[in-house]
């Protein structure tokens, strides 16, 4: 079944990150996902802008920037500006997420919106037609490496029979705790694209990994 898999740089050696961009550009693998972290919507901390735009200098494939922090709408310029392609919010944290959706789009990227284990589908069903993709949540978010909550089927498929109703070239992606175990089922229900931390990098041969992945 063809998907975007987007290895997710959280789980990279970030003192040697050009040489997991290297590694990536040359497989398979469709997206780089790139946490953004701030401290305050999430438990932890990451990257923000410069070290993006220096993933950028570097990659050959898309740039899908996940941005866990408040207030996005101060940085939706300054990501352009770094690189991002794919820029994806959290509805939690977000006023007036049609705005924001509608600045993401206005800077020239493709507008995400994120939600977190305990949010309801439902509530984007006003929302479906102004995003370019909706990011399922399957960890809390905050760190790689955690384990996959089983709700998380459930929501794709109801989030699948929004998009075709009312978005049908909508990406639904899904984040955290994705391994070769659960990506068929994650597919089956209507996932178009697979974010993968630990499952790519811990892998003792991360390509062939990859190209496991994709065989799917
Ligand atoms: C978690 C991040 C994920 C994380 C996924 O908050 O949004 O992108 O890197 O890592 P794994 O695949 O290891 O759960
Ligand atoms: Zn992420």
């Amino acid at each position: 079944m063809a998907f975007i898999l987007s290895p997710s740089l959280l789980s990279a050696d970030f003192a040697d990150l050009r040489q997991a961009i290297e590694l990536i550009n040359n497989t398979e693998a469709d997206w780089f996902h790139i946490d953004v972290m701030d401290g305050v919507f999430v438990p932890n901390i990451t990257i923000g802008q410069p070290v993006v735009k220096a993933i950028k200098k570097h990659a050959r494939k898309p740039l899908d920037v996940h941005l866990m922090i408040v207030d996005p709408d101060r940085y939706i310029r300054s990501f352009k500006e770094a690189g991002a392609d794919w820029l994806t919010v959290h509805a939690e944290a977000c006023r007036h997420l049609n705005r924001t959706l509608s600045q993401i789009r206005e800077e020239g990227m493709k507008a995400g919106v994120s939600i977190n284990p305990h949010t309801p589908v439902s509530m984007l069903e006003n929302i479906i037609e102004y995003a370019d993709l909706v990011l399922v949540m399957s960890v809390n978010p905050g760190f790689g490496g955690q384990k996959f909550i089983g709700n998380s089927y459930r929501k794709i498929e109801e989030l699948n029979r929004l998009k075709q109703k009312y978005n049908p070239s909508l990406v639904i992606e899904v984040d955290g705790g994705v391994n070769l175990d659960n990506a068929p089922a994650l597919l089956s229900a209507g996932a178009d694209a697979l974010v993968a931390g630990n499952a790519v990098f811990s892998a003792p041969d991360i390509p062939e990994r990859i190209a496991t992945f994709k065989k799917m």
